[in-house]
Order: C-alpha cells, then sequence, then structure tokens
C-alpha cells in the first residue's frame, strides 16, 4: 500500500495546496495517513513569509532524518515557498531530502515521485512562476462543510517587506468557468461554504468574460446548495465600490472582509509601498459600514518595520483605537532578503519590536472581548463545521462575521444552519445555544445576521 502523510505550514494558499496535492496523490493510487511513522511518503508544504515561519519548517524538517534512516526507500518531499526561492540548494543543505517541488508544480507530483522511486534520482523542480497556471487536474475532494478555491494565483503588488510575489510569481486569474465548475463540484460532495482566495481577490480580472471580482461574486451567489461566500485577502487599495455594493447586496456573501492596514503612519505606508494612506484606509472603513452595518473588519499590523519611530507606532494604536477591528493578526517585522525593504536597515532593535507587539496585542484584545461581549444577548446564524475541541458534546461553527461560536449541539448536525443566542463570549470565542434553524432564500439577506 502506498502511504503518505503532509504537513502543511503557512497560509489558506498553502492549506489549499496541500489539500489538492493530496487529491493529486489519491488520484494515483495513494492513501493518507495521519501518522509518519505509517507513511512511505512525507511531504511538508512550507512557508517563508517570515524568519520565524522559516525557521519551523527547518526544524520540523530536520526531526525527519531518524524517520528516513530507517527505511531507505521512504521518500521525504519538500514543496511550497521555501522551495520555489532556494531550489536544488535544499538537496545539498538537508542530504535526507529527496524532492523538492515549487508552488506551482504540485500537478506534477505522483509522476515526480514515480521517477524519484524508480531512478533514485534527487530532484529539484521549481516551475517558472511567470504566468502560468497550475494545470489542475484531479477533482477536489472536500474535508468538511467548508472549503477553499483558488480564484487566482501569485502578486503583483510588491510591498517592500513582502517575499510572497517572489515565490507565488505574477498574478494570474483562473477563468470564472474553471472557478464555477469546481464550486458546483464542492457543492454536490458536500460543501456549504466557499472561502475565495488569492494575495489581492480584488485585482481578480478573467480575460475570456471580462468578468471583475464583484462580477465574480454574483456569479458565485446563485450557485444552488451553495449558503456562504467568504473570500480573502483584499488590499485596501483595490476595494472598488462596486464590491462594496455587491458584500452589501449579495445574499450568500458573509459580511466580513479580511482588511489589512499593516500601519498607521503615512510615512511607514509609504515606505512599505502599500499605496494608501491612513485617511484612505479610514475613509474605506467608512464606507464598508455604511453600505453593509454589521459588517466584520479584520486586519494585519506589522511592527518594527525599519524606520518604525516611536511617533509611527502610537500613530498604528490610535488607529487601532480608531477602527476597532473586529480582530487582527499582529506580526513583527522580519527581513527578507531579496526585497526591496532588506536594502533598508532594519533598525529597530529587537526588544523594542517585542514591546511594541506586546503592548499592540495587549489592545486588541481588549477591542475584540468588548466587541464580542456587545454580541451577547443576540442572536447569530452560524454553520456548523466541527465538534468543538475542548466538549465532544458541544459543536462549533462560525456566524457570519467569522467569529467562532460554541453551543450544546443537541440534535443539530454539521452541515447544518443554525440560529444561536449569545450567552457568553471571550476575545476570541461566543459561546451559546440554538433558538432555531436557518431557512435559506437565496436573493435576501438573512435576517439573523443583522447583529446589534
Ligand atoms: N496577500 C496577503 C497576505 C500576505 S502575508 C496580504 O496582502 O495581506 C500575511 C501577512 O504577513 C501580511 O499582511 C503582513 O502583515 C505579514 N508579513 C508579510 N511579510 C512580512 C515580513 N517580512 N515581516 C513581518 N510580517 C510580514
Ligand atoms: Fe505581500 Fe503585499 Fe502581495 Fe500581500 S499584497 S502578498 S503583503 S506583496
Ligand atoms: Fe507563506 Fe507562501 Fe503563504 S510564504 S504566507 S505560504 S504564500
Amino acid at each position: 500500500m502506498k502511504r503518505f502523510a503532509i504537513h502543511t505550514f503557512g497560509c489558506q494558499m498553502n492549506v489549499c495546496d496541500s489539500e489538492r496535492m493530496g487529491d493529486v496523490l489519491r488520484e494515483a493510487g495513494w492513501v493518507e495517513v495521519a501518522n509518519d511513522s505509517d507513511a512511505e511518503l512525507v511531504l511538508f508544504n512550507t512557508c517563508c513569509v517570515r524568519g520565524s515561519a522559516e525557521e519551523r519548517a527547518f526544524g520540523r524538517l530536520t526531526l525527519m532524518k531518524p524517520w528516513k534512516a530507517q527505511r531507505r526507500e521512504r521518500l521525504l518531499v519538500l514543496c511550497g515557498c521555501i522551495p520555489q526561492r532556494d531550489g536544488s540548494a535544499l538537496l545539498e543543505r538537508f542530504p535526507f531530502l529527496d524532492l523538492v517541488i515549487g508552488t506551482r508544480d504540485y500537478f506534477r507530483l505522483p509522476s515526480l515521485i514515480e521517477r524519484v522511486m524508480e531512478t533514485g534520482e534527487r530532484l529539484a523542480v521549481t516551475c517558472n512562476i511567470g504566468i502560468e497556471l497550475p494545470k489542475i487536474q484531479a477533482p477536489r475532494h472536500p474535508h468538511g462543510v467548508t472549503a477553499f478555491v483558488n480564484i487566482m494565483y501569485g502578486c503583483d503588488n510588491f510591498c517592500s517587506y513582502c517575499i510572497v510575489p517572489f515565490v507565488r510569481g505574477r498574478e494570474v486569474s483562473r477563468s470564472k468557468e474553471d472557478i464555477l465548475k469546481e464550486i458546483s463540484q464542492l457543492v454536490a460532495e458536500g460543501v456549504k461554504e466557499v472561502t475565495l482566495l488569492g494575495q489581492n481577490v480584488n485585482s481578480y480580472h478573467d480575460a475570456a468574460s471580462g468578468a471583475d471580482f464583484a462580477d465574480l461574486l454574483a456569479a458565485v451567489n446563485v450557485m444552488p446548495g451553495l449558503e456562504r461566500i467568504r473570500f480573502t485577502t483584499s488590499h485596501p487599495r483595490d476595494v472598488s465600490e462596486k464590491l462594496i455594493l455587491a458584500m452589501a447586496q449579495l445574499s450568500q456573501v458573509c459580511e466580513h472582509i479580511h482588511l489589512p492596514a499593516q500601519a498607521g503612519s503615512d510615512t511607514v505606508l509609504a515606505r512599505m509601498n502599500r499605496g494608501y494612506m491612513r485617511g484612505d484606509y479610514l475613509a474605506l472603513v467608512g464606507r464598508l459600514r455604511e453600505e453593509i452595518p454589521d459588517v466584520a473588519i479584520t486586519t494585519d499590523l506589522m511592527v518594527g518595520f525599519p524606520g518604525e519611530t516611536d511617533d509611527d507606532f502610537q500613530e498604528t494604536l490610535a488607529l487601532c483605537r480608531e477602527v476597532r477591528w473586529d480582530a487582527a493578526f499582529m506580526f513583527m517585522y522580519s527581513v527578507r532578503e531579496g526585497t526591496a525593504a532588506a536594502q533598508l536597515p532594519d533598525d529597530v532593535p529587537h526588544e523594542v519590536k517585542k514591546a511594541r507587539i506586546a503592548e499592540l496585542i495587549n489592545l486588541q484584545e481588549e477591542i475584540s472581548a468588548e466587541k464580542n461581549a456587545s454580541l451577547v444577548g443576540s442572536v447569530c446564524e452560524v454553520l456548523i463545521e466541527r465538534p468543538s475541541s475542548r466538549n465532544p458534546h458541544d459543536l462549533a461553527g462560525k456566524n457570519r462575521g467569522g467569529r467562532t461560536v460554541i453551543f450544546p449541539g443537541g440534535n443539530a448536525r454539521i452541515g447544518d444552519s443554525v440560529h444561536v443566542r449569545v450567552q457568553h463570549s471571550t476575545a476570541h470565542t461566543l459561546m451559546g445555544e440554538i433558538v432555531g434553524v436557518e431557512d435559506f432564500k437565496a436573493g435576501e439577506k438573512s435576517a439573523a445576521s443583522k447583529e446589534p
């Protein structure tokens, strides 16, 4: 029996790619197992967006040396963003590694593995990430009631700190037709919610049909059987008025937007090459809240970018207080070789970065907790995704704003949409009880989504 295990680091792109690699391998007769000790093939899908992500992947890989030494015919594969950047140098650095492949090469996995098994060669394959779309072949087999769907690959924004455009290549959109076909197939396999994925979904453009991102949302919105649509990530510079209105009007599109701000200071934003200023961001948040009263807005923030002064950092804290994001991912700047910012001195001392991130996290956690507490007493619509990890009798899902909600399951099942009255909250979770079952009507916004 051919058995494989796969470990995923990094963002949703990698989660989605790992699922696809699993599908490609299953199509070629492989069976997935949970433990490396049961596998003949182990894959690591890696991330290099920050030094810490890279160290985690390398640390985990090094632990695999004894696994490989136990049986020489076992195969160890490194995939994703680190191989796309480092290529064959990885084979020299890790002599127990058999195969490295880049970010758009997963469809070749079965044939490459076969070749390595037959010849004993060690291979590094990283295709040209110019404008070639991955050749998607195997049908998708979803793992639950929610699924990620790539609508585009790559990024052309070149934010000065970011490695992603170098490891994911130039921006290229899949055709609307392909995307709709994939979603209808996922829905036929029981998927109720899709998250449309791209590094910058707002610049989606299908050359064949002329569809932009708002048009794509409208087309997905009428897919029979699909209850919810999410998307990520939105670049603040490219959120159009048309997209805001589409979010407000389309019934299945959830009232949540992930809108990375990165920083609150105009000089820092300019050095980051973000293409908007603090005032633009605030105006956008204002428009979103005007048109979509219950909209949840989440963000990414960074501290310690080259040249960030204490005053600059105070502006990030002030932006946090002003916007009051529902949640935020917060990071310390990490130099990425080859990016424009790597030319600037990394002059904010590590201790200062640590103090700033701690202060920022404290403030944001307080805000998240207050926003969640304000939902106590309200009723929200929850798509049930899984049993709760803490108590197997409880079920967990998300409300339309993307918050995790936990409640006693009763007769409800995974895949059901229920109305839950919120009784308790923390900064990250809402707890409550079921008060009804959702009856879906395409074409109108659900009343249960309206939170006070
Ligand atoms: N396309 C998405 C995701 C980018 S990576 C977007 O634009 O939001 C996710 C987050 O990682 C970024 O938003 C940024 O906050 C952070 N990040 C990227 N490069 C980084 C670096 N060199 N150091 C620290 N954080 C970084
Ligand atoms: Fe990186 Fe900027 Fe592209 Fe996001 S938009 S992936 S931060 S270059
Ligand atoms: Fe990491 Fe690659 Fe995603 S660098 S954040 S896994 S695009």
